[in-house]
């Protein structure tokens, strides 16, 4: 998704938003650009493909300033090229924008009609446009930003300079995030879509609210709400290592984070897990009064999700489903005030988790919300929050973090089921014991590396595969198979393994590897029943089983034996070797793992 950088300060300008992209650059893009307020006037350079190119042009055609803006652009209006990069420019007005206007159509339409001219397919140049015109009447270039905004419907966030207020720098959200981060020599500040773009300058930031415009002068930042009036907004201390966000001697973001899942895990429990038991931050919530469960998310965090439906159920003994979250927000739910929303998010910013959570809160459901990314939007808006503390995750497809929303999960099935009392404290000891052991058994099985990147390479030219998986280990198999389509971009379907006679079952044949994901309890004999169907159609097998499911393969079938754990977490364990195998099949086809093609860490528009 696109990524925002601005600064204004004594330092030269472009190196400074060059190294604040570079950070961004995990979140996937197309093409990059920056805005410089030179000797000479605005200054605009672009380039289609990875930053580097962009620096190529800067290299050969340098420009120096101490104000501009940088942007990388994720195609949603308008194909990827250098004409619809950002920075778009009317006059002397330089605009960026993560977001989507949804009415742009219809203003530039009209703009065309009055004589304007657009360059570019984007929805962006639209705000260019009408800044400019404002500015003519507006007494300053945050007010022509808020009349400009006031016109346009949609989510975004932006950042805006102009020729004739060259020591102005203005940044305004709706439904997309952006920071101000506050510099160590006075008159510095950098403006940014997401943390990691700021750590390597400053860690005192401002988290910017829905709906507000910030005008950066040398004297200050002055924040406005949409109705120009003036708000307080704190600074807050950013205590993120930036260290941490690099690669820590792995060869990809994505390794580095899958092996991190041991201490993930433990940062999680930390303070949650007391000598007396489960402490949950339960704040302003009334579990008691909850009689239903929804939860929402898209992708992986959707996968986690449906294991924590069953965990509810199964020790809370309350009905729980889990919607995927751009289906549940144009559906007309049933929700009340003894409903209890959970939102499940990475980034704390998925425009469609987020319009889930807001419908489920307008209609009077308490709101918790599961996300890693600290002052993400979620995160402010939810009753309350349930952090992941799985440390920044850079990587495009999740790992640690499906980990740690699994773990806040059990615990927040855990509570209900206290409050409830359906769980008596044995049980609930059990389950303690069983969570406390996970970084161990995580250790264990992240030891069966170099076996799995044996099997990726065995595999790793099949075109299609399935994975199967029963129960708790369903949600499991439909995430194995995200996970290898997402950096591999090989097809890939997940299934219930119940479900493969009723159809998939007609793809099978040699070239097509049925994965099967298997353990003691989850109906385990079923699933060899399933495994024996794919065999007769001669398809290859993978069994990914603990002891008792590995029992089941066939001689000729592929075998990783993981640890045997308590039954709770082993759907956790037994998603670990399937994140190895997508891992190294891709990285055995040569495919970019961190940044996959067309996908974007944080998916803020619909
Ligand atoms: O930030 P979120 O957890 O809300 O993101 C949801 C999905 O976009 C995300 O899980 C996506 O499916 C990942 N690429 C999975 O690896």
């Amino acid at each position: 998704m696109c990524g925002i950088v601005g600064y204004m300060g004594p330092r030269p300008a472009v190196p400074v938003v060059i190294e604040g992209l570079r950070r961004l650059q995990y979140r996937g893009y197309d093409s990059a650009g920056v805005a410089v307020h030179t000797d000479g006037g605005l200054c605009i350079v672009r380039a289609t493909g990875k930053l580097i190119e962009l620096e190529k042009k800067l290299d050969a055609e340098p420009l120096s300033g101490h104000l501009a803006l940088g942007h990388t652009r994720w195609a949603t209006h308008g194909r990827p090229s250098e004409t619809n990069a950002h920075p778009h420019r009317t006059g002397g007005v330089a605009v960026i924008h993560n977001g989507i206007f949804e009415n742009a159509e219809q203003i530039k339409a009209r703009l065309t009609g009055n004589g304007s001219r657009f360059h570019s397919e984007t929805d962006t140049e639209v705000l260019a446009h009408l800044v400019h015109s404002s500015l003519r009447t507006a007494k300053n270039l945050a007010e022509a930003v808020r009349k400009s905004l006031q016109k346009l419907k949609g989510s975004y966030a932006v950042a805006v300079m102009s020729e004739s207020t060259p020591g102005t720098l203005v940044g305004a959200r709706s439904g997309a995030p952006l920071i101000v981060g506050i510099g160590e020599v006075p008159g510095e500040y950098i403006l940014a879509s997401d943390l990691p773009a700021l750590l390597p300058f400053t860690r005192r930031v401002i988290f910017l609210d829905d709906g507000d415009i910030a005008e950066i002068t040398p004297k200050g930042i002055t924040v406005t709400t949409m109705d120009g009036k003036k708000v307080r907004r704190a600074v807050t201390q950013v205590e993120m290592d930036p260290v941490s966000a690099e690669k820590g001697g792995y060869k990809h973001f994505m390794l580095k984070e899958i092996h991190e899942q041991p201490v993930a895990v433990s940062d999680a429990l930390t303070g949650r897990l007391t000598a007396r038991g489960l402490s949950f931050p339960a704040g302003k919530l009334d579990l008691q009064k909850i009689d239903r469960v929804i939860i929402l998310g898209c992708g992986t965090s959707w996968h986690a999700a449906q294991i924590g439906r069953q965990w509810i159920e199964q020790l809370a003994r309350l009905p729980a489903s889990a919607e995927v979250a751009s289906e549940f927000r144009y559906r007309d739910p049933v929700v009340s005030k003894s409903t209890l929303a959970i939102a499940v998010s990475q980034s704390g910013e998925t425009a469609d988790t987020l319009q889930a959570l807001r419908l489920a809160s307008e209609r009077g459901a308490q709101t918790l919300a599961i996300v890693n990314a600290l002052g993400s939007t979620m995160t402010r808006e939810a009753d309350e929050t349930l952090l992941m503390h799985a440390g920044p995750e850079i990587g495009v497809a999740s790992t640690k973090c499906f980990t740690n929303a699994l773990v806040c999960l059990l615990l927040a099935a855990m509570e209900l089921a206290r409050i409830r009392r359906k769980l008596a404290p044995v049980g609930q000891q059990r389950i303690l014991r069983e969570l406390k052991h996970l970084p161990v058994w995580l250790e264990k099985v992240l030891r069966l590396e170099s076996e799995i990147e044996k099997l990726a390479i065995r595999h790793r030219e099949a075109r299609n595969f399935l994975f199967l998986g029963r129960g708790d280990l369903a949600p499991v198999a439909l995430e194995g198979a995200l996970k290898l389509k997402e950096v591999s971009y090989i097809h890939a379907e997940g299934y219930p393994a119940g479900e493969m006679k009723h159809g998939p079952i007609a793809m099978l044949d040699r070239s097509f590897p049925v994965v099967s994901i298997m353990r003691k309890g989850a109906q385990l004999d079923k699933t060899a029943s399933n495994l024996a169907e794919v065999r007769a159609r001669e398809a290859p097998v993978i069994v990914i089983a603990d002891r008792a499911g590995a029992k089941l393969a066939a001689s000729g079938d592929d075998l990783i034996t993981v640890p045997d754990t308590g039954d709770l977490v082993a759907p956790i364990i037994l998603s670990v070797p399937l994140q190895l195998f997508a891992y190294h099949v891709a990285v055995h086809n040569g495919c970019d793992v961190d940044q996959p093609r067309n996908l974007a860490k944080s998916v803020t528009v619909e």
